[in-house]
């Protein structure tokens, strides 16, 4: 591909996290931009008639754009949004959430709120970091390749993780194993769980508490990275919550399924991966809520299954993994007839394809509530509260 370059201003961010530019007559997409640069690009990728570009020069910076503080930020894949001011991350945010339900559920939302996060450096509480034995690298993946960046010291870590990413930094690389590619890590209220486990590091269980409730857990089992805004996203999913019965779908290791046990007089929560599940039942036993039961299932299977159909859920509340529900969850759900459902997304644009389904299925939303759990990066999560609407 020969050589081309573009000046360009860019017009707004969007879903995925490119800035949106036009030149020639075509569509360019530019990352790590901000809304209002004028920037030179340099194509890296066509693809019909969108480029895909990089900035070699930025000729008028947007009001928007500040110095990126990380010093790998660029070459490391973990943050491309440092280039904007927090307040400018929160706005293209709400208009990326607001982007893909116009675009893809045909819903149309004047302004969307995203509740920010109580600390936009220093967050994340759960990372997955990779190792490469060979160059003695650990890190992140760089942008757009599966080759490591060596990171000594990650920005958005919270302080015990930055502690236990220097330690195994300074583990004799012979301590290592050879074939560890990628370690998980998690935090509680003080201990750090890791796995694999290896020499000192250990798959040790954590506990949290979040409100009223206590959560353990280890660094197998999925809980969400930014502890800080817990509260308030557990109230939001939960704050129409109401009836006998209740379904927390995709439940892990039962962050809703708790306070929603005390709401409700019965609730079922189903989730596939069985180490989730058994900290799901050790967490309700140790709230002494004995009126919920976790079944260790895909939701998609245990959905088809005919028993369900028989039973009557007043709620449903389901935060599947990015890739959205699979249809005949969603189908399910519609046929269940909950009266409410919550669903929490880490993406707009699954949740918008889910929500136009169920949108069809006679469900209408009442309120869409972003929520900014991964500052400095372009993902966002996000409550839609549905209710059904009465009749045939
Ligand atoms: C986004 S997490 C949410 C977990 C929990 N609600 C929380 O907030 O901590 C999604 C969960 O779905 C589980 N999961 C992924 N695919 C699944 C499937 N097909 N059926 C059931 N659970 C699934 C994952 O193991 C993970 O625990």
């Amino acid at each position: 591909m020969p050589d081309q370059s573009f000046d360009v201003k860019i017009e707004r961010i969007l879903p995925g996290g490119v800035g949106l530019a036009h030149a020639d007559g075509k569509t360019i997409f530019v990352s790590l931009a901000a809304t209002g640069d004028r920037v030179r690009v340099r194509v890296d990728r066509e693809q019909g008639n969108l480029l895909f570009a990089s900035i070699v020069e930025i000729l008028e910076p947007s009001p928007d754009r500040v110095e990126p503080p990380c010093p790998y930020f660029g070459r490391c894949g973990g943050c491309d949004f440092q280039q904007m001011t927090y307040a400018a991350q929160l706005h293209a945010k709400s208009e990326i959430i607001r982007d893909c339900l116009h675009r893809i559920a045909g819903l149309d939302i004047e302004q969307i709120s995203v509740v920010p996060s109580p600390t936009p450096w220093h967050y994340r509480a759960r990372a997955t970091w990779q190792l490469d034995p060979l160059q003695k690298t650990i890190g992140y993946y760089e942008r757009g390749s599966r080759r490591v960046c060596d990171v000594a010291d990650c920005a958005v870590l919270v302080p015990q993780l930055q502690q236990t990413l220097e330690q195994v930094r300074d583990t004799a690389p012979r301590s290592i194993p050879i074939d560890l590619k990628h370690l998980e890590a998690v935090v509680g209220d003080s201990a750090v769980s890791l796995a694999p486990s290896f020499d000192r590091f250990q798959t040790t269980e954590v506990s949290l508490r979040v409100g009223q409730e206590s959560y353990s857990y280890n660094a197998e089992a999925f809980f969400q990275v930014n502890q800080g805004l817990l509260p308030e996203l557990v109230n939001c999913a939960l704050k129409h919550a109401s009836g006998q019965s209740a379904l927390d779908l995709y439940c892990g290791v039962g962050l809703f399924t708790l306070p929603l046990a005390r709401r409700f007089k019965k609730v079922i929560g189903v989730e596939s991966n069985p180490l989730a599940t058994r900290f799901a039942r050790r967490n309700l036993q140790h709230a002494e809520l004995s009126n919920t039961s976790i079944v260790t299932a895909g939701v998609a299977d245990w959905i088809r299954s005919s028993s369900v159909k028989r039973e009557v859920f007043d709620f449903v509340l389901l935060d599947p993994p990015r890739a959205g529900a699979e249809s005949v969850v969603i189908k399910g759900i519609i046929d269940l007839e909950p009266a409410r459902i919550a669903y929490v997304s880490c993406d707009p644009a699954t949740l918008a394809r889910d929500l136009k389904k169920l949108f069809a299925g006679k469900f209408e939303v009442e309120s869409v509530t972003g929520f900014d759990l991964f500052p400095q990066t372009h993902h966002v999560e996000t409550i839609v509260q549905l209710t059904r609407l009465s009749g045939p």
